[in-house]
């Protein structure tokens, strides 16, 4: 089964719109002039998507939000709406990443709302999850994963799959150096396959992206995308140099 490979480059507080612009600049260089076998997506923060969006108006490079309001609109001061996101061409948005999840509180119910809302407004959902340590340790990685889906996305329709990628990132390999191993990437990523299948059957499981994120660099990405059930990488630290990113995207040349 030939499933939509992605490698996305998750900024999150980094970079303003000069060291932005420069980045994908850089990126567009290159990744313009070949055909890469995968989507290659960034995500700056939201005062920085027009200007990426407008650079990259002529590019393959898509462009994703890292987060959005719930809500349609109204009073939510520092808060924004779907609707913003789509009015300035941005077309895909980070819902559920573990920062969001640990440093803001954002709970299951509140990401199944987001999720809705991004999917009212046509954004494609790059859906995030993935367990502690401890929860590692004390074996209970698979039935956290499974609750963090269930909880976010089972009240979907089959058809909303079309605009849904997931993200597994174990908490404990963000940021940390420490990566899952290809192999139990591939195990987590197999047993999220199996979850989506009993519930919405072979035909949206198998061809729904699962991208793996956590300290994937270009000395690991090939090993870890070669996986039959890891599509590809949602990539924070190494996202932010033209060398590293493209060093990742080179895996599937
Ligand atoms: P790192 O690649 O820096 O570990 O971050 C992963 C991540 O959180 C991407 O969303």
């Amino acid at each position: 089964m030939m499933r939509r490979k992605i490698v996305a480059g998750n900024w999150k507080m980094n970079n303003d719109i000069n060291q932005g612009l420069e980045l994908v600049k850089g990126l567009a260089k290159e990744i313009d002039a070949k055909n890469y076998n995968a989507e290659v997506v960034v995500s700056p923060s939201f005062v920085n998507l027009a200007g990426v969006v407008s650079e990259l108006k002529d590019s393959k490079i898509g462009v994703a939000a890292q987060n959005m309001n719930e809500n349609v609109s109204g009073a939510f001061t520092g808060e924004v709406s779907g609707s913003m996101l789509t009015a300035i061409g941005i077309e895909k948005v980070i819902i559920g990443h573990s920062e969001r999840r640990a440093i803001y509180g954002e709970t299951d119910a509140l990401l199944a709302a987001k999720t809705d809302a991004a999917l009212a407004n046509n954004l494609e959902v790059i859906f995030c999850f993935g367990e502690l340590l401890e929860e590692r340790k004390s074996g209970n990685h698979f039935d956290v994963v499974t609750s963090q889906i269930e909880k976010g996305l089972f009240h979907l329709e089959a058809s909303a799959f079309d605009k849904i990628v997931l993200a597994y990132e174990p908490v404990w390999a963000i940021g940390t150096g420490e990566t899952a191993s290809p192999e139990q990437a591939q195990e987590m990523h197999a047993h999220i396959r199996k979850v989506v299948d009993a519930k919405y059957g072979a035909a949206v499981a198998d061809k729904l992206p699962i991208l793996y994120g956590g300290s994937v660099k270009p000395s690991n990405a090939k090993e870890i995308f070669s996986k039959e059930d890891v599509d590809g990488g949602l990539i924070g630290g190494a996202a932010l140099k033209v060398e590293d990113f493209m060093g990742i995207i080179s895996a599937f040349e």
